[in-house]
């Protein structure tokens, strides 16, 4: 399968989010990668409903939601009534992680676990067949634009190992300072999605870079 680019929307310029959804519409990315954030379960606040609301009437490709938020279950039915196509909610934020995916995937979306950089992807050993991505966090969640934290490769590659003797059909999907030097690396060791927010907006040529990273 070849892999899949999910630009970061949270790199957006917020006072025209219409001109850059249009570009990431007329570029060779797969998906939209949309964060929200809480201010409680990372010390930020990014953006919510309406917003989303608004992405997705002009978004021509599925939402990916990554959900930085304590008690996420809260909230699943309402994301997929505003159209989010996956939906990832933090490890670290779920006491009930299987009953979570579950409700995630009863409601007709894909279930995500996005694992922080600390969080041993051998955690999810026992619900990886449950799961239909993984967001690996190569940075601190919260921002964007932060430095890649070079211990991701050898977790891509436990992970890898991990998906493939379970039979699961998980996705991994790397989240945080992905760039023009790192991205090649990164599939190398067996990434199938990139996000890329800092990487593509602050570019001169955003569509140019994004046809980049899908090379
Ligand atoms: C960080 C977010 C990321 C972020 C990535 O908490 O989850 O999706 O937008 O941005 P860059 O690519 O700039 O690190
Ligand atoms: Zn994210």
């Amino acid at each position: 399968m070849p892999h899949i680019i999910a630009p970061s929307v949270l790199s957006s310029n917020f006072a025209n989010l219409q001109a850059d959804i249009e570009m990431i519409n007329a570029s060779e990315a797969d998906w939209f990668h949309v964060d929200v954030m809480d201010g409680v379960f990372v010390p930020n606040i990014s953006f919510g409903f309406p917003v989303i609301k608004a992405i997705k009437k002009l978004a021509k490709k599925p939402l990916d939601v990554h959900l930085m938020i304590v008690d996420p279950d809260r909230y699943a039915q309402a994301f997929k009534d505003i159209g989010a196509d996956m939906l990832t909610v933090h490890y670290e934020a779920c006491t009930h992680l299987h009953r979570s995916l579950q409700n995630i995937r009863s409601l007709g979306m894909k279930a995500g676990v996005a694992i922080n950089p600390h969080t041993s992807v051998h955690l999810l050993e026992d619900c990886i067949e449950d799961i239909d991505l993984v967001c690996m966090m190569s940075v601190n969640p919260g921002f964007g634009g932060q430095k890649f934290i070079e211990n991701t490769y050898n977790k891509v590659i436990a992970l890898k190992q991990l998906i493939a003797r379970r039979n699961s059909k998980a996705l991994i999907e790397i989240d945080g300072g992905v760039d023009l030097n790192n991205y090649k690396k990164l599939l190398d060791c067996g990434a199938d999605v990139l996000v890329a927010g800092n990487t593509v907006f602050s570019s001169q040529n955003p569509l140019e870079t994004i046809r980049t990273l899908k090379k």
